[in-house]
């Protein structure tokens, strides 16, 4: 498909009005150190899109795929679940795989895990986990794998693992084969396949293709086209429970649809343990209620009822952001704040983040103006908003969040030693924020699973750890509303975004919005680029791969009998987690139920991450937990 250069040029000149809501648009051009040594390298993303447009001009960028995937590959490069830019052309024609999932198994829980047993592969695997969304290098080795927990969310999940297609895995092309050199020196050849997404039915040149997808004057496609993250629909989640996922025993307590289920460990010493299996949290809009009533909580509420959630999050200064507060705060200021229950139009307004009486200080007090809110407050030589906390007990909370929070007392419930955080590193999103609550707060520790082939430390939580995604729709949405609610506006910097040239060719895209920061933490860094090496690693075993019950024995063993099975440092070492951040109580009212903030945002990202989920039809075999793709 040649490369429509007008077209191209108008998706340049558009880009960067997202990008400035990027939250670490600043700081990815040059991280901490620590998190360019051990995690990712410093990307400059505005001059990205310089260069591509330089490439552009020089004609040495000419056709549409290749201006596509040089876009994916830019945003690729920040390594954030949050943040998403791909084209038609890139994610709407073919899905790649390979028809062979790997494991990377220890013979024995202590040798080093291998994958085929040849010095090559972990080398050639590393740099192939390299197109996956999430930033650690462990996690993201990991995610190549056959993994029965992202077996059991389905479509939703990275099927067999992206080395086989799942997930991320499906956008690069792998070539026509792939070669398996086994220890023994036998080779085995298997053909890889594309699986085309559309019909080539009289497509005879790259040009048939362009105007059968590229929604442009020239094309055929229908100037409406159907927003292609299609969120699950009602009718798609089951109320009841679902049949256990493969490789998992019957659940004691089961969720919808396998997000949330309770077990116990069949086997002498393990009577005294429950398992909560959270493989996703939340992948529909619908499933809130169920979820909860499986977990009997939202969970850290529950878990620990006395303590008062965190969670401070700021955005990225940008004029856009100023803008649509001032508008948004100038018309909410005019109503009273419950205004906007009787009237939906106010309800947008009054329950968004950019009227200023949503959320608090970091002290739990009301912001008293939008000024005060959108700052611009310097941190490390960037701009950001004034730090904010979700205000828990607000009568807006229901509406985002669709359900209410139980566990309101000042009773301990748990002691944090009596509980471990197991993770495989695909923890990302609201997962995150989870992962911080509880160690940080709950003085929780963690135990990392799998990992690269080596005796290290890793890090239990991979995946993007900002608090909030947009669509850019939303921004667009965001900008219209505001320049409606106040005339003044429309000749402002707001007006750019009237433009539709990018979100009209997007396939599918993200922006994380706000950074999220650790309580008590003065380096004014975001929890993205913290780097934090779990208590405890354990390698994947064979048996591990099809039976999910050895991971929970081993994790209990590790935590609760033998700490010396943690690889690398012959047992436990302290928890980071200042536990002295406890003793501060809740100041929200304990007689009443309330709503976790937030959701509505971040259920976009399970849903962003889902569509890019390969369609497998699983085959089960019997007796285990081994499907093929
Ligand atoms: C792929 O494998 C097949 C069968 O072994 C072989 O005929 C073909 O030449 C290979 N293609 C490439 C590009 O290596
Ligand atoms: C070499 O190893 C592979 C994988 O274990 C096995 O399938 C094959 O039969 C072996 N070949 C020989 C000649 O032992
Ligand atoms: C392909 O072209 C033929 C001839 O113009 C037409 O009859 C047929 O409907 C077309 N098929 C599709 C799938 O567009
Ligand atoms: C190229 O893109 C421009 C802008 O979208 C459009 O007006 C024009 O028709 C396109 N040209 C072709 C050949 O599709
Ligand atoms: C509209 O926006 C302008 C410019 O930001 C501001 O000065 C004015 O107070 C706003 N009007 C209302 C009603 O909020
Ligand atoms: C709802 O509130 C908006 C102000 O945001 C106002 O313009 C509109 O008239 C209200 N609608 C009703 C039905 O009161
Ligand atoms: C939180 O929201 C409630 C209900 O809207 C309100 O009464 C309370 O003052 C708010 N708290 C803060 C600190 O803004
Ligand atoms: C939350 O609690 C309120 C007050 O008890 C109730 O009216 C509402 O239906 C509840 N919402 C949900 C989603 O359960
Ligand atoms: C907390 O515990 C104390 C003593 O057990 C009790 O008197 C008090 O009412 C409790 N407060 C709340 C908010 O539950």
């Amino acid at each position: 498909m040649p490369l429509n250069v007008t077209s191209a040029k108008a998706i340049l000149f558009d880009l960067p009005l997202f990008f400035n809501w990027q939250s670490t648009l600043d700081v990815l051009k040059d991280p901490p150190t620590e998190y360019v040594e051990k995690v990712q390298p410093p990307v400059d993303l505005l001059a990205g899109l310089d260069d591509i447009s330089a490439r552009v001009d020089d004609g040495s960028i000419a056709s549409e795929y290749g201006f596509g995937w040089e876009l994916y590959k830019l945003v690729g490069a920040a390594h954030d679940g949050h943040f998403a830019y791909i084209l038609d052309v890139v994610g709407q024609i073919f899905t790649f795989s390979r028809p062979l999932p790997l494991v990377s198994v220890s013979e024995d829980g202590s040798k080093l895990p291998a994958v085929l047993t040849t010095a090559r592969p972990p080398e050639f695997l590393e740099e192939l986990s390299q197109q996956g969304s999430l930033q650690d290098r462990d996690a993201l080795y990991n995610n190549l794998f056959y993994n029965l927990a992202q077996i059991s969310l389905q479509s939703a999940g990275s099927g067999t693992g992206g080395f086989s297609g799942g997930g991320r895995g499906r956008f690069a092309p792998p070539g026509a084969n792939t070669t398996l050199e086994f220890a023994n020196g036998t080779t085995l050849t298997i053909a890889n396949t594309a699986r085309t997404l559309l019909s080539f039915a009289n497509v005879t040149s790259g040009e048939d293709l362009r105007r059968k997808i590229i929604y442009d004057e020239g094309s055929t496609v229908p100037s409406v086209r159907p927003n292609l993250i299609t969120p699950v629909s009602r009718d798609t989640i089951p109320s009841t429970q679902a049949i256990a996922p493969p490789g998992y025993p019957a659940p004691v307590v089961a969720g919808p649809s396998n997000l949330i289920n309770g077990f116990y460990i069949d086997g002498t010493g393990y009577e005294d343990v429950a398992v909560l299996q959270v493989p996703s949290f939340i992948s529909s809009s619908f499933a809130e209620a169920p979820f909860q009533a499986a977990s009997q909580n939202d969970l850290f509420k529950q878990l620990f009822p006395a303590l008062d959630p965190y969670g401070a999050n700021r955005f990225r200064y940008n004029e856009a952001v100023d803008l649509v507060g001032q508008a948004f705060s100038g018309v909410a200021s005019q109503y009273p704040r419950e205004a906007g229950l009787r009237n939906s139009t106010l309800r947008a307004v009054q329950s968004s983040y950019f009227d200023y009486h949503t959320d608090t200080t970091v002290d739990g007090k009301p912001f008293e103006s939008w000024s005060q809110k959108v700052g611009p407050i310097s941190v490390n030589g960037q701009y950001y908003t004034a730090l904010s906390r979700w205000n828990l007990t607000d009568i807006y909370i229901p509406y985002q969040a669709g359900i209410n929070v139980t566990g309101f007392s000042n009773l301990t419930r748990w002691k944090p030693e009596d509980i471990v955080l197991v993770t495989d590193g695909y923890c990302a999103s609201t997962c995150s924020i989870f992962a911080e609550l509880m160690t940080q707060q709950g003085g929780v520790k963690t135990i990392a699973m799998g990992g690269r082939s080596n005796a290290n430390k890793i890090q239990a939580v991979g995946g993007v750890k900002g608090a909030n995604i947009f669509q850019w729709g939303f921004i667009q949405t965001y900008a219209a509303q505001a320049k409606q609610l106040n005339n003044t506006l429309r000749t402002s910097a707001l007006k750019e975004y009237d433009v539709g040239k990018a979100v009209g060719r997007s396939y599918a895209d993200g922006i994380n919005v706000r950074d999220a920061v650790r309580l008590g933490d003065e380096s004014g860094i975001a929890l993205q680029f913290k780097y934090e090496e779990a208590n405890c690693r354990l390698y994947y075993t064979a048996e591990m791969t099809v039976n999910a019950a050895a991971i929970w024995k081993a994790a209990a063993n590790a935590q609760w009998k033998d700490s010396s099975k943690c690889i690398g440092n012959g047992g436990y070492y302290p928890s980071n987690a200042k536990r002295a951040a406890q003793g501060k109580t809740t100041t929200l009212s304990p007689a009443r139920g309330y709503q976790v903030h937030g959701v509505q945002a971040l259920r976009q990202y399970e849903a962003l991450e889902g569509s890019f989920s390969v369609e497998t039809e699983y085959q089960r075999d019997a007796g285990d937990g081994f499907m093929q793709p």
